[in-house]
C-alpha cells in the first residue's frame, strides 16, 4: 500500500497485525511484570496476562511464517556475518533497508524465545500459597518447582532483552531515526528508504487471516485461564 500525502509520500511497512501484536504484547508483559511484583490477589492478573503473552507469542511466530513481507522471518532473520557487516557500516549514512535490521532481528528473536520460556514455564509454576499455573496441577511438586525456579531465574533474562531493547530505540531516535512511528503508524517515509522498496501487502484479506489465527489462540487462552482458576485456590 504506497500512500500519497501533500507532504511527502510513504510506504507501508508493518501490517496492522503486527502493530496490534506489539502493542498487546508490551502491554501483556509490562502488566505481567508489574502484577508479579504486587503480588497477593493481583497474582490472578498476573495469570491472565502471562497466558495473553503467550497467546501473543504464538500468533507472531505464526504470523512470521504467513504475515507481510516484513513480518516474516525469512525477510529479517540473517546470519552472524550479515550482523557484523551491519555492525561494521552502522555509523555510516545510508539510504534505509525496510523492516527489522539484522541487529535489530536478533534482538525481536531473543526477547521472543526468552518471554516464550517465562510463559511456558509459568504455566507449571506455583508459589505455594494461592497461585499456580494451569498445568502445575498435572506434574510433580518437583517438577512444578523446578519451573518456578527457572521462572524466576528467566526473569532476568526478560529485563535484560526488553532493557536493551527499549535502549536501541532510544538511541536510535537520538540519532534522529525515528522506529516507534512505524510501530505505530505503520508507514516509513518513501524517500528514506532504498529505491524500489516493495510494501507490505496490509489488505483487509491478511487481517481476515490475522483473524482466523488470532480467534483459536483466544479461545486457547481463555481455556488455561479457567483451568488456572479451577486449580489455583486465589481465584473465585
Ligand atoms: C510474559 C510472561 C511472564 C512474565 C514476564 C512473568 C514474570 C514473573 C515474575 C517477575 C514473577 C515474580 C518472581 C519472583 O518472585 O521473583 C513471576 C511469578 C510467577 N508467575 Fe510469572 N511471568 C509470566 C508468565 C506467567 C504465566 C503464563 C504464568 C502462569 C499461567 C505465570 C505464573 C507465575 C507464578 C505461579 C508465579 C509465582 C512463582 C513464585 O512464587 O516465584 N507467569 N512471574
Ligand atoms: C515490555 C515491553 C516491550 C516488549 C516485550 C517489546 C517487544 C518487541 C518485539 C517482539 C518487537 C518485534 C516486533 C515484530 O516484528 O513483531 C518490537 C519491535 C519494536 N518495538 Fe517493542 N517492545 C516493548 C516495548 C516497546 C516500547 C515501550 C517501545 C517504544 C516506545 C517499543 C518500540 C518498538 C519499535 C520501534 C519496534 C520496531 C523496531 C524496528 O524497527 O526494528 N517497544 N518490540
Amino acid at each position: 500500500m504506497q500512500t500519497k500525502s501533500f507532504t511527502q509520500s510513504t510506504t507501508r511497512i508493518w501490517d496492522l497485525p503486527t502493530r496490534l501484536f506489539h502493542l498487546g504484547f508490551a502491554c501483556c508483559v509490562t502488566g505481567a511484570i508489574v502484577t508479579a511484583k504486587l503480588g497477593n490477589t493481583w497474582m490472578d492478573w498476573h495469570v491472565r496476562l502471562g497466558i495473553s503473552a503467550l497467546a501473543l507469542l504464538v500468533f507472531r511466530i505464526t504470523w512470521g511464517f504467513i504475515g507481510t513481507r516484513y513480518a516474516r522471518f525469512s525477510q529479517f532473520v540473517r546470519g552472524p556475518l550479515t550482523v557484523w557487516q551491519y555492525i561494521k557500516t552502522i555509523s555510516k549514512p545510508s539510504l534505509k533497508k525496510a523492516g527489522h535490521n539484522p541487529l535489530g532481528a536478533l534482538s525481536v528473536l531473543a526477547m521472543l524465545a526468552i518471554i516464550g520460556a517465562q510463559a511456558i514455564t509459568g504455566l507449571f509454576a506455583n508459589d505455594d500459597i494461592l497461585t499456580q499455573g494451569p498445568f502445575a496441577q498435572f506434574v510433580s511438586d518437583s517438577t512444578s518447582s523446578l519451573m518456578t525456579g527457572l521462572h524466576q531465574f528467566n526473569e532476568k533474562l526478560v529485563y535484560i532483552t526488553v532493557g536493551l531493547h527499549l535502549i536501541a530505540v532510544l538511541i536510535y531516535s537520538l540519532k534522529g531515526e525515528n522506529l516507534i512511528r512505524p510501530m505505530v503508524h505503520g508507514d516509513v517515509a518513501t524517500h528514506t528508504l532504498a529505491p524500489n522498496t516493495l510494501p507490505a501487502m496490509d489488505s483487509l484479506g491478511m487481517r481476515l487471516i490475522a483473524i482466523a489465527i488470532a480467534l483459536p489462540l483466544a479461545i486457547a487462552a481463555w481455556w488455561l485461564m479457567q483451568l488456572a482458576a479451577n486449580a489455583g485456590s486465589s481465584f473465585n
